[in-house]
């Protein structure tokens, strides 16, 4: 759009795509995707890959610093992230300013930002080590508040877990080991969760991710930027989805299962409500995350013996799905979320923890973004507009108006 034709600009040329559906905002090294396709790659390895054979830990370690640790380098980033895994107990204070009934979202993005009061050292960082000491405070100390904000709501006293255990059995027994009890981690449980941690883990610059990188251009820090990434992801057209699924997958259940008629209600224009978990930005076609995590909820609910009636109400939504023109055009696809929930809910995580579990898992993403757009001084980000509004008129007085 010419602006020079514009009212009250000054000249230029300037794109205007609401929703950025055309536009990229940075080059970038550490994602790959292709949405064709349906091929994800972290910093060139195939998401399947990383999936079966990876520890969330190795993959932080290569989505932020680009390369797979060897032994010694994973060894000293999780000896580093043991050493700074205290939170300043005055935290629990703020934590305890909540009401037990607060959305964990809210909780955790408050308390990301509320990190930066008890480690200001962690906000200028003006070297590359900088950089690294406020990484590892964030990967130590986030999992931390993740589990405290589990607690609050279940009026669990808070617990500081086993430095012992690796970085994902030590999430685990950080949420769920009870006072009175002898907590032993689920191998079963550590795996399924090691997975869905890392098929979350980056997905180049979608809105949370854009957010982290917009707000970290003003250099307000790695923490500030973080807990706006957390508030960005809450929304149910983003990492909120996964709870909105299981949502509606249960509000589908009570209704008496009739798939069909929801099928209905997504394609009417005039019906506010859609299929949660279905569609895409991006992908226009299978979204590869959600081909694992649906082959791995089949597994993880037969190993661990759960059944799961949502799990087939979900299978009848996607089969209908699949033959159905309105979503074959438009080519929605089950997305991450779709069964990402149910997944969550056989490990014994309530429904409203499900985006705080995801934003554990993007968690290495956000902050390699946030260190790469850092690393290369990329400039403020500052998107233009086109103008639609008044042009110049005269103040009119009160009595006038
Ligand atoms: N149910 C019914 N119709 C849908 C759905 C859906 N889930 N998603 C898209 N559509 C329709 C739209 O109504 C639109 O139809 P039209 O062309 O007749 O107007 C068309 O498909 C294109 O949809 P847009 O909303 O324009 O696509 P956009 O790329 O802006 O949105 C989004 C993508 C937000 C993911 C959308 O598909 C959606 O709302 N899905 C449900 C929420 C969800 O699952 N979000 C999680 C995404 S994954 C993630 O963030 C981790």
């Amino acid at each position: 759009i010419q602006i020079k034709s514009l009212r009250g600009d000054t000249g230029g040329l300037i794109t205007l795509d609401p929703g950025y559906k055309n536009t990229g905002s940075c080059e970038s090294a550490i994602t790959f995707l292709n949405g064709e396709e349906g091929i994800l790659r972290y910093r060139g390895y195939a998401i399947e890959e990383l999936a079966d054979n990876a520890s969330f830990l190795e993959v932080a370690y290569l989505l932020i610093f680009g390369e797979l640790p060897t032994q010694q380098q994973l060894d000293k980033l999780y000896a580093d992230i043991k050493r700074e895994s205290n939170v300043d107990e005055e935290m629990k204070k703020i934590l305890d300013g909540f009401p037990k009934s607060a959305h964990p979202m809210g909780v955790l993005s408050s308390l990301t930002s509320a990190l930066i009061a008890f480690n200001p050292s962690a906000v200028n960082v003006d070297s590359e080590e900088d950089m690294y000491n406020a990484i590892i405070k964030l990967l130590a100390k986030f999992p931390v508040l993740v589990a405290w904000t589990l607690r609050k709501r279940q009026g669990q006293p808070l617990d500081y877990g086993d430095s012992s255990l690796g970085y994902v059995e030590n999430i685990l027994k950080m949420m769920f080991k009870k006072p009175s009890e002898n907590y032993e981690v689920d191998p079963v449980v550590a795996s399924a969760l090691n997975k869905l941690l890392i098929l979350h883990a980056d997905h180049e610059q979608n809105c949370s991710t854009s957010t982290v990188r917009i707000v970290g251009s003003s250099h307000a820090g790695l923490f500030a930027s973080i807990s706006a990434g957390i508030s960005a992801l809450w929304g149910p057209l983003h990492g909120g989805a996964n709870q909105a699924v299981i949502e509606m997958l249960e509000g589908i259940k009570q209704d008496g299962g009739d798939t069909k008629k929801y099928m209905k209600k997504a394609k009417d224009k005039n019906d506010p409500f859609r299929l949660m978990g279905f569609g895409h930005r991006v992908y226009k076609n299978f979204d590869p995350r959600a081909k694992i995590i649906k082959k791995s909820a089949d597994e993880v609910l037969g190993k661990l013996g759960v059944q799961d009636p949502v799990l087939d109400i979900a299978k009848g939504l996607e089969k209908e799905a699949l033959e159905d023109s309105y979503f074959v055009d438009r080519k929605l696809y089950p997305n991450v979320d779709f069964y990402s929930g149910i997944i969550y809910r056989a490990l014994g995580i309530p429904t409203e923890m499900f985006t705080v579990m995801f934003a554990l898992g993007r968690l290495p993403g956000w902050i390699a973004q946030w260190r790469e757009m850092r690393l290369k001084k990329e400039p403020i980000g500052r998107p233009r507009q086109v103008y639609t509004g008044e042009n110049l008129r005269s103040f009119k007085p009160m009595s006038n108006r």
